[in-house]
């Protein structure tokens, strides 16, 4: 597994241009390495990420509109289209203070956990703005409706365990113990064939939002390619493995590959 980190802990890893640009590129290259099987992505020290960085993203940018868009292509580019689209599993490992634009990779994320002492916040409104970027889509997809409103308008922060209640993450743990489940998780879906890991991401994160007959379409298609790409010939040895050979019981775990 591979943990990619936020890593502007005296900034409480706020989201600086250069950070955006350094994430652009660390993601595409990740998706190609093949020692990364799982990516985590996580804070250096007490914060996951503080949201834009209001002095560098967005004040220093307000003269300059040619790197003011360079650097909001990046900033969605990689928090959006390379980390839902990544073809490996994405954890998203939230260990302290998560603020705006912070939400949309965690959103992006296939599974985010969190610590109970996690701070969240939509804290745009605190300064005048709005949950820009795609931070309101975001949270209009995933939360519900209710809560989006409430959060975003008032601007008041969270805990994990709230996060965690709003299914904003998969669930919240103590801190101490966040690394720990997150590598417990991680590995479960290293025992996995990566082939089927991949087509089964696809497979729910697109059928969002499709008709019945589009999605049934969709998925008989993603289920034949799958048999073509599988190195590992993943199906057949996992029949085998319980109809024949009778060494596992697929409802309880992969078959040992
Ligand atoms: N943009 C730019 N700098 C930020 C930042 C941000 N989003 N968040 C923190 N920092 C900087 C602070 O300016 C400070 O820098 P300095 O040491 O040079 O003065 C440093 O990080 C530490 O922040 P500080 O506010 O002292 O830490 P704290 O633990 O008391 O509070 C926060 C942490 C995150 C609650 C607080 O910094 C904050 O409200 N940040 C803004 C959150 C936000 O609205 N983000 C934008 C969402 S799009």
């Amino acid at each position: 597994m591979t943990f990619l980190y936020f890593n502007r802990p005296s900034k409480r890893n706020a989201m600086s241009p250069q950070l955006h640009y350094e994430m652009d590129d660390a993601l595409g290259w990740l998706a190609h390495d093949d020692e990364t099987k799982v990516l985590i992505l996580t804070g250096k020290g007490e914060s996951f990420c503080a949201g834009q960085d209001l002095k560098l993203y967005f004040r220093q940018n307000f003269d300059d509109p040619v790197e003011w868009a360079r650097s909001q292509a990046a900033a969605n580019a990689w928090r959006w289209h390379k980390i839902s689209g990544f073809p490996k599993p994405t954890i998203a490992m939230v260990n302290g203070y998560c603020f705006g634009g912070a939400f949309t990779p965690v959103c992006a994320c296939d599974i985010a956990i969190c610590a109970d002492e996690a701070t969240f916040g939509l804290s745009e409104v605190n300064w005048g703005v709005i949950p820009g970027g795609i931070v309101s889509w975001n949270i209009a997809q995933l939360l519900n409706h209710r809560d989006a409103m409430f959060y975003a308008m008032t601007g008041l922060p969270f805990d994990g365990k709230k996060a965690a209640e709003m299914k904003l993450v998969n669930y919240s743990v103590p801190l101490a113990g966040l690394r720990e489940e997150t590598t417990r998780i991680a590995n479960i879906l290293l025992e996995k064939n990566p082939y089927a890991l991949r087509y089964t991401k696809e497979a729910v994160r697109h059928v969002r939002g499709m008709e019945h007959d589009q999605a049934y379409n969709f998925l008989a298609a993603k289920l034949q390619a799958l048999q073509h790409v599988d190195k590992e010939k993943g199906m057949e040895k996992g029949l085998s493995s319980f109809l024949d050979e009778k060494k596992h019981k697929p409802g309880f775990g992969t078959f040992d590959r």
